[in-house]
């Protein structure tokens, strides 16, 4: 069965991600590749390595209308920009997976407070499901619209909801200290992510209260029936792609986490508990799908737990495939079983 999709956003950096993994799909084929400023260049003028004669391929502006053949539909855009994108496809009777913030909450309010501005569909949120794959695959099988989750959320939260539904958290102290790659900003021009000023350098960013801290906070509590206070803290460092999230975390006997852990994601293919003691690396996860998680036992009530993944993988696109291949009834690992590139 083959599947025409559509990429609005393919000149960005996580657009130009889908566009690898779905050139390699045995069951979606690109059927539109669309850009905003890009709009009218060969797609192969504006990513490099694509081949052709996918590179030769004009790209479309993101509100053209889109074509009949398509029934999917990725919208890899700034958020606001992705809600109207949003809006036509359904519309026009398409599935969609939205890779921006703008279906990621469950009321305009907090959307609103965490962004600072209105949303422009708030009439969508009914429709929309947050699609953390691994803990909520029965509603994104029957759904329309996917948020896909942020970057930071999904680093974090796979590790620290089954902590938080064991009931062994201390809830109101936890602190996650984070690290994301360059391309985490995406891919327009920013003086922060200039070379001089990111390379040789690491930096805290987004205080007092990053937006993904209420995303954390809101979706720890709806997969867990815990509500928790989450001091988050995101740096950013000179590198291409990768993704680090370090709990600090109290709480009930931290010796039995590591089981915890493990039989949550023992039949999951993407997400991958290291052997106790071991602690990940961003390097080991690069290119893949994948989310690796250890931990490290400090105290007889504390805890280290350290989670990896690819941003624009697991992060992002990744986890994007992974949600249409749920909605489409497909093995969810179809066109993700690549192994990471190490080093
Ligand atoms: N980067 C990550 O690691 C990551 C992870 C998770 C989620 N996300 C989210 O995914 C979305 C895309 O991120 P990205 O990193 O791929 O961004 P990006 O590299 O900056 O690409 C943005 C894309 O959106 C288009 N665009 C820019 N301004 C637009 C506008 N006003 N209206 C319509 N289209 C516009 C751009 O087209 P032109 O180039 O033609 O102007 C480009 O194709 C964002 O919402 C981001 O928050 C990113």
């Amino acid at each position: 069965m083959n599947i025409d999709v559509a990429i609005l956003g393919a000149s960005g950096y996580t657009g130009a991600e889908l566009i690898r993994i779905i050139d390699a799909h045995p069951h979606f084929t690109l059927g539109r590749l669309a850009a905003h400023s890009q709009a009218g260049k060969a797609a192969g003028a504006v990513l490099p390595g694509l081949p052709h004669p996918l590179g030769a391929q004009t790209l479309a502006h993101v509100d053209d209308p889109l074509p009949e053949s398509c029934r999917l539909v990725f919208t890899a855009l700034p958020h606001a920009a992705a809600a109207n994108s949003v809006r036509r496809a359904l519309d026009a009777g398409k599935k969609v997976v939205d890779l921006s913030a703008d279906f990621r909450h469950q009321s305009a309010d907090i959307y609103a407070q965490a962004y600072g501005i209105e949303h422009p569909h708030p009439e969508l949120f009914a429709d929309a499901v947050y699609g953390l794959s691994e803990f909520a695959r029965q509603s994104v099988a029957q759904s329309r619209l996917v948020a896909n989750p942020g970057c930071y959320p999904t680093c974090t939260l796979l590790p620290l909801v089954p902590l938080l539904r064991a009931g062994v958290l201390d809830d109101a102290a936890i602190i996650v200290d984070a690290k994301s790659a360059a391309s985490g900003a995406g891919r327009s021009a920013k003086t922060g992510l200039l070379y001089c000023e990111l390379n040789e350098s690491v930096k805290a960013y987004g205080l007092p209260r990053h937006r993904h801290a209420w995303e954390m906070e809101e979706w720890a509590l709806s997969f867990s029936g815990r509500e928790v206070r989450i001091r988050f803290v995101p740096h950013i460092l000179p590198m291409n792609r990768g993704m680090l999230s370090t709990l600090h975390l109290t709480g009930e006997q931290p010796e039995q986490w590591h089981a915890i852990l493990q039989q949550t994601f023992a039949d999951e293919p993407f997400v991958h508990i290291l052997p106790a003691g071991q602690l990940p690396s961003t390097t080991a996860v690069k290119g893949s799908n994948r989310c690796d998680i250890g931990i490290s036992v400090i105290g007889e009530r504390e805890a280290v737990v350290v989670s990896c993944i690819d941003n624009l993988l697991k992060g992002a696109a990744g986890q994007a495939v992974q949600n249409a291949n749920i909605m489409f009834g497909f093995d969810e690992t179809l066109g993700l079983n690549h192994l990471p590139c190490w080093p």
